[in-house]
């Protein structure tokens, strides 16, 4: 049973911990230290936050997303990961629902960006109902392009 619900402070050491495990992240260079100040500035931010819990896995996903973050009006997903020992089992999906649900209260749509490589979670997105809508070239890293995603809700 996956339950969803507020990250809370306590959660930031375990997440930072996984977090930083997965080879998205490390692509981007995420340290431990990167992470847990990042999540600490989100959490002054009040950010929406979110972490999943299994019957045997504390933490083991997290969402954050930021309500007014694309172009101050429109709700942005700045970040979706799950745990890699707990991939595949529909984990994110729970995850994701519920950030819809929330993004939905405040906001029309929700946007995200998806590094090019990032063929799963492309996958993931579109079958949620995700459109890609436009590419914003070496964005972040030099040598990836990052994919922008949309939803309208309703
Ligand atoms: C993408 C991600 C959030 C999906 O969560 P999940 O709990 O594994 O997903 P679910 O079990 O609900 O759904 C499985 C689908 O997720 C996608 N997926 C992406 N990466 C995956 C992975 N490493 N393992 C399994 N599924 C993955 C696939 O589309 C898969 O569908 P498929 O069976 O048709 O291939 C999660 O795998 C993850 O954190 N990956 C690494 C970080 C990342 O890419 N985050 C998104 C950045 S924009």
């Amino acid at each position: 049973m996956v339950k969803v619900r507020p990250m809370l402070m306590s959660d930031l050491d375990v997440v930072a911990e996984w977090l930083t495990e997965i080879p998205l992240w490390q692509r981007y260079n995420l340290t431990r230290s990167k992470a847990q100040a990042t999540f600490e500035k989100a959490f002054r931010q009040q950010a929406v936050l979110l972490v999943a819990d299994t019957s045997s896995e504390h933490a083991c996903a997290v969402a954050w997303c930021i309500p007014d973050g694309a172009f101050g009006r429109s709700a942005y997903l700045r970040m979706l990961g799950v745990r890699t020992t707990q991939s595949g089992q529909g984990i994110g999906s729970v995850l994701m629902q519920e950030v819809e649900h929330i993004a939905s209260q405040s906001s029309e749509e929700l946007f995200l960006l998806v590094s090019d490589f990032n063929t799963g979670a492309q996958r993931f997105y579109q079958r949620r109902g995700f459109q890609h809508i436009g590419v914003i070239p070496r964005y972040i890293l030099p040598d990836v392009d990052e994919n922008i995603y949309w939803k309208r809700f309703g």
